[in-house]
């Protein structure tokens, strides 16, 4: 499978959307739960492939702020979740050079979760390997208005005049500041669609959209995913 694919034209940025841990479980006759338990070995996997490619940025959606309206067992077991694998993961994340970054707004999360998420960014935070992005308690739409709300504070305080907002200014106001924009877009379940993700980011990004559900996607499948990638014309509205 390796083989299939050009080293030299990696995606810079690959963000997922790991969809299909509920249908997972109810096909198997689980509680959902165990399907968000099972999706964070693909996760693991994952993230692993990506470091060994050597991609720059592996962005995935963890948490949006339409998830809160889950059942609340459902809400605290995803939080729960997020808890274990940042312990158990860190150590191997932080020995592979892998820098932590959120996307989203930590604040109305419980005083554990955040003081582990703070932690695990402090650590990694000179690493130089992969970018692990993970959106939590994110939405694309609340963050174009956090944006601009920001941006209109500066303007109030004479940081910055109105003239001088243009793309890249306005890109450095999002969560996700000076990184790339994803190259490629994975949605897991063959679900085709966005669901408040990188509304902004995603400009120019190729979707590959696969039928697996996410605890059964794994690196042959995300090597199949940059195959089709780098078999897409991408000619960013020019002509060639
Ligand atoms: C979508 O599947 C998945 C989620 C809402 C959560 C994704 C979270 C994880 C894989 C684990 C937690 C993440 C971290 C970083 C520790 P769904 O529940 O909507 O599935 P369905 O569409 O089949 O119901």
């Amino acid at each position: 499978m390796l083989d299939k694919i050009n080293k030299d034209k990696l995606p810079r940025h690959i963000a997922i959307i790991m969809d299909g841990n509920g249908r997972w479980a109810t096909k198997r006759m689980l509680p959902r739960i165990m399907g968000h338990k099972a999706g964070i070995d693909s996760l693991r996997e994952i993230v692993r492939a990506c470091s060994d490619l050597g991609i720059e940025i592996i962005t995935v959606y963890a948490f949006s702020t339409e998830n809160w309206n889950r059942p609340s067992e459902e809400v605290s077991f995803l939080m729960k979740l997020l808890v274990e694998y940042m312990r158990r993961e860190i150590g191997e994340l932080h020995k592979n050079n892998v820098r932590i970054k959120i996307l989203g707004e930590l604040e109305p999360l419980t005083t554990v979760t955040k003081n582990e998420i703070n932690d695990a960014i402090e650590m990694t935070r000179a690493n130089t390997g992969l970018q692990f992005n993970i959106a939590l308690n994110y939405g694309s739409r609340a963050e174009l208005v956090r944006a601009c709300k920001l941006i209109a504070g500066d303007i109030l305080n004479e940081k910055i005049s109105p003239d001088e907002i243009d793309e890249e200014l306005f890109s450095n106001y999002l969560y996700t500041t000076k990184d790339a924009d994803p190259d490629l877009i994975i949605r897991t379940s063959g679900e085709q669609r966005l669901s408040n993700f990188l509304l902004w980011q995603c400009a120019y990004s190729e979707f590959v959209f696969p039928d697996k559900l996410w605890p059964d996607f794994g690196k042959d499948d995300l090597i199949s995913a940059i195959y089709e990638y780098q078999n897409r014309d991408r000619r960013f509205g020019t002509v060639k």
